[in-house]
């Protein structure tokens, strides 16, 4: 089959289509027949070195934590599933003709191969997020960054639970925001005052999804270390905000909620652009750029 892998650190350029052996469903793991694949971050993060320290890479090393298709080959101990269903989920190594979903829903009838295939790692942090900074119906949650694939999820989610959501981007993106739900501001100098005028009644939590550096003023918007939580800034704990990193430990009921909420029309996920597999380094080119607005998305056909 074909697969993206790169076998040396560096920028998109490093990424190659390989043909390889396709892999195997484990244990609880089913493999599908990829149809779509999400560009994510965590992904660039990854093969330019930046996780090195930390997540420890065997080269050649795929490329790709989430992808939507058909089963093609159900694993031992899994029921609820077969071959030939069409599901999205979160695996490894997913930007390949095959990859194998170690968890995963069904995808709904009325949702494109392309948003499953972005969906499943918005849709995990998304919930998980929410749920870890505790905010809940009534209270206003802040959001940093919040015009990208994880932010245009939690935006959703949240409206959904009855909470007000501010939400951090460029000016342009102010309507794409209002149409998520959200009250827009601009990020940058400023930004308390901003934040004081939009909620005079205070802010009850904050999520730097940016990570650009100003987890002491979401503090001090937020009045409280402790919620404040970051998913990219390696530095809040230092300041006494949380962070957040693990997946959670049964990441199928965040995507079956997500699907859900996706056929009653209560979330949407606006995918910015879908590149062919074999345009891969451009994809990433971009999502590095940081101005992403919903997902890219690599389409497997
Ligand atoms: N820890 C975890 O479990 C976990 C899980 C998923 C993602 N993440 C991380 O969360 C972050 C967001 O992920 P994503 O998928 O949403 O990324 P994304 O789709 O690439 O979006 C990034 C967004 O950041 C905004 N941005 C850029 N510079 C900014 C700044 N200085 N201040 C505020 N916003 C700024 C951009 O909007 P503008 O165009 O308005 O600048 C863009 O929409 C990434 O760092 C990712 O690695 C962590």
């Amino acid at each position: 089959m074909k697969a993206i892998q790169y076998d040396e650190f560096g920028g998109p350029e490093v990424l190659k289509a390989v043909d390889i052996d396709a892999p195997h469903a484990g244990a609880g793991q089913v493999r599908i027949d990829v149809r779509a694949a999400g560009v994510n971050p965590a992904d660039w993060k990854r093969f330019t070195g930046l996780f090195r320290d930390f997540m420890p890479i065997e080269f050649p090393s795929g490329v790709g934590f989430e992808a939507a298709g058909i089963v093609d080959e159900v694993g031992e101990e899994v029921t609820g599933v077969a071959a030939g269903d069409a599901v999205f989920g979160l695996g490894s190594n997913t930007l390949a003709e095959h990859a194998v979903l170690s968890s995963w829903a069904a995808k709904p009838d009325c949702m494109s191969f392309e948003v499953a295939g972005g969906l499943a790692v918005v849709a995990e942090t998304g919930l998980r997020s929410i749920d870890q900074i505790g905010v809940k119906k009534g209270q206003t949650l802040l959001v940093s960054g919040a015009s990208g694939g994880v932010g245009s999820a939690v935006i959703q989610f949240a409206r959904y639970r009855g909470i007000t959501v501010i939400g951090t981007a460029r000016e342009p993106k102010h309507d794409y925001l209002r149409g998520l739900g959200a009250i827009p501001t601009t990020y940058g100098p400023g930004l308390s005052d901003r934040v004081s005028e939009l909620a005079p009644q205070g802010v009850d939590a904050a999520l730097d999804l940016a990570g650009s550096g100003n987890i002491p003023e979401l503090i001090e918007i937020v009045g409280e270390p402790s919620r404040v939580l970051s998913l990219s800034d390696f530095s809040a704990p230092q300041h006494g905000a949380q962070f957040s990193t693990n997946p959670l430990e049964h990441p199928e009921s965040a995507l079956a909620e997500a699907a859900r909420l996706y056929s009653e029309g209560v979330v949407r996920l606006h995918v910015e652009r879908v590149f062919p597999l074999a345009q891969a380094r451009d994809a990433y080119a971009l999502s590095g750029k940081g101005h992403v607005t919903g997902k890219l998305v690599i389409s497997v056909a």
